[in-house]
């Protein structure tokens, strides 16, 4: 065997992230581990890649016992592992990532930049991501997707027999993610094995041999993908049944918001119009200028022609704080860039942003609480408080709570962009469920996602994105994924 996990026991005070946990990981053998939000997942990763010590609990490699004191030393035992967030230095470029901290040197002891370009394009050769970008491209310059690739090039280039991959893919696209999944099958058939950790439950069907469910900490079992369905996976990850979403709309005549002409570097001729209480989709590729549309319209980014309209009035919208004048809010997608105040409480986070300036900014107040508790329930915030920082929380949790911050802000139109991803799968219908509500009651939505059936579940209108421009207007109620993706490709 190549890794054997015995009764991994990790608290945190007193939250008992991982009890008594027992894994095991073959040759070859691509395993994915399962759970909700707040499962232990990512702390059990931590672990075995040294980066956290258990409380309790064996560790085995090829049959002997291992105890790394730090990330170097899980590296040096051939672990290695690509994190559910991207730390990448956006200045510097890809070879320069990649070999941070271990530069080739010359023989006067400088960096030798031939080698390191040299090594870096054979990686990236091998990883078949060569035709994508150079390792002499700066990593700003690249899309999430492929900083992923650069994030997963940086572990391999350590030659690793274990290769850990947190949600790899919750901010890429489909593309991107097919690039991903032959490369996995490709480091399988060498004999890498790889731990894989997903809230998409198709990948997981497609790429994965085995399965290890996790649930509040506790081991519930251990599968061959063959003998489990999506429906018997989710039953035993979340312990119950998912409701059935109710289809409620209710557009109204109002124009909230419109846009004629809209253009600049990424965009071209934007022109369309939100109603209230509408739900209206941007579909397409993920770099097909959905997500410039939205910065454009929130005033994120320039625009060179067009003009916005708010209730009929023209506005002059130049920056973020605008278009918060009008009562427009933006949920990006890069969420944890978005800053979340680490140190503050869930409570005082939900609760950070507000359009009426009455509340103090931070507080503990029983109202703000009483807010606070009703979104941790709704959106299944796993947690023992409200009043616990942030920054104790797992990834999806401090997702959710940027999500309740903007959706508890009442604005007039709410721009949204991958509303559900990294959130697992129990949350998401929670989530749907609460942007229908808010936009029954009169606000309008502007919903970015490369889900289609998020996509067609919940929106009233799409617009198809592609190239910087709207291709087509469609009527979910009288579309399909393949017509979206016929006029998205
Ligand atoms: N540094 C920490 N301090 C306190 N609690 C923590 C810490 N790290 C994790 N936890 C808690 O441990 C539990 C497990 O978190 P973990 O990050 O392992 O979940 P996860 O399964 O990776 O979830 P996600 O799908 O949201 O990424 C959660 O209740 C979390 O709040
Ligand atoms: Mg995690």
């Amino acid at each position: 065997m190549r890794l054997e996990l015995h009764a991994i026991s990790k608290s945190f005070g007193p939250v008992k992230a991982v009890q008594n946990i027992s894994f095991d990981l073959m040759e070859g053998e691509v395993h994915a581990i399962c759970g909700e939000n707040g499962a232990g997942k990512s702390t059990l990763m931590n672990i075995l890649s040294g980066n956290l010590s258990p409380d309790s609990g064996e560790i085995r490699m090829e049959g002997s016992m291992v105890n790394f004191k730090n990330q170097m030393d899980a590296n040096v035992h051939g672990i290695a592992i690509v994190y559910q967030h991207l730390s990448l230095f956006d200045n510097q470029n890809v070879a320069e990532n990649i070999f941070v901290n271990r530069f080739p040197e010359t023989r006067s002891g400088f960096i030798n930049y031939t080698l390191l370009y040299q090594e870096t394009a054979i990686l990236l050769q091998k990883l078949g991501v060569d035709h994508l970008f150079q390792p002499q491209t700066k990593v700003s310059e690249l899309s999430a997707g492929q900083k992923q690739m650069v994030e997963i090039a940086k572990a391999l280039s350590q030659n690793p027999s274990v290769l850990i991959l947190d949600e790899p893919t919750a901010s890429i696209s489909g593309n991107d993610a097919q690039t991903l999944f032959r490369i996995i099958v490709g480091l399988k058939a060498g004999g890498t094995s790889i731990i894989y950790i997903s809230h998409r439950l198709d990948e997981i069907f497609e790429i994965a041999d085995r399965v290890t469910v996790l649930k509040d900490g506790k081991w519930v079992g251990v599968f061959k993908m063959e003998v489990l369905t999506r429906e018997s996976l989710i039953a035993m990850m979340i312990g119950r049944e998912i409701k059935k979403m109710a289809r409620n709309s209710n557009v109204g005549k109002e124009v909230v918001l419109e846009v004629r002409g809209l253009s600049n570097q990424k965009i071209r001729d934007i022109s369309f119009k939100i109603y209230q209480g509408e739900i209206l989709a941007l579909a397409g590729l993920v770099g097909a200028g959905r997500t410039e549309i939205a910065k454009t319209i929130f005033g994120a980014m320039r625009k060179q022609a067009g003009e916005i309209r708010v209730k009929n009035r023209v506005v002059d919208i130049n920056s973020p704080a605008d278009a918060v004048k009008y009562k427009i809010a933006f949920v990006p997608e890069e969420r944890k860039a978005l800053g979340l105040f680490a140190g503050m409480s869930i409570a005082e986070n939900i609760n950070s942003v507000n359009f009426n300036d009455e509340q103090p900014f931070f507080t503990n107040s029983t109202e703000v609480v009483k807010r606070a508790e009703t979104y941790k329930e709704k959106l299944r915030i796993v947690s023992h408080s409200v009043r616990q920082p942030v920054a104790a929380l797992s990834g999806g949790n401090q997702q959710k709570v940027v999500l309740a911050k903007w959706l508890s802000t009442n604005p007039d139109l709410l721009i949204i962009d991958e509303p559900t991803h990294g959130i697992d799968i129990g949350a998401k219908f929670e989530i749907y469920e609460m942007i229908q509500k808010l936009a029954v009651e009169g606000m309008s939505i502007l919903l970015i996602s490369s889900e289609l059936q998020e996509v067609l579940a919940i929106s009233d209108r799409i617009l198809v994105v592609k190239d910087g421009m709207i291709q087509k207007e469609l009527k979910t109620a009288d579309t399909s994924e393949e017509e979206i993706l016929k006029w998205a490709m």
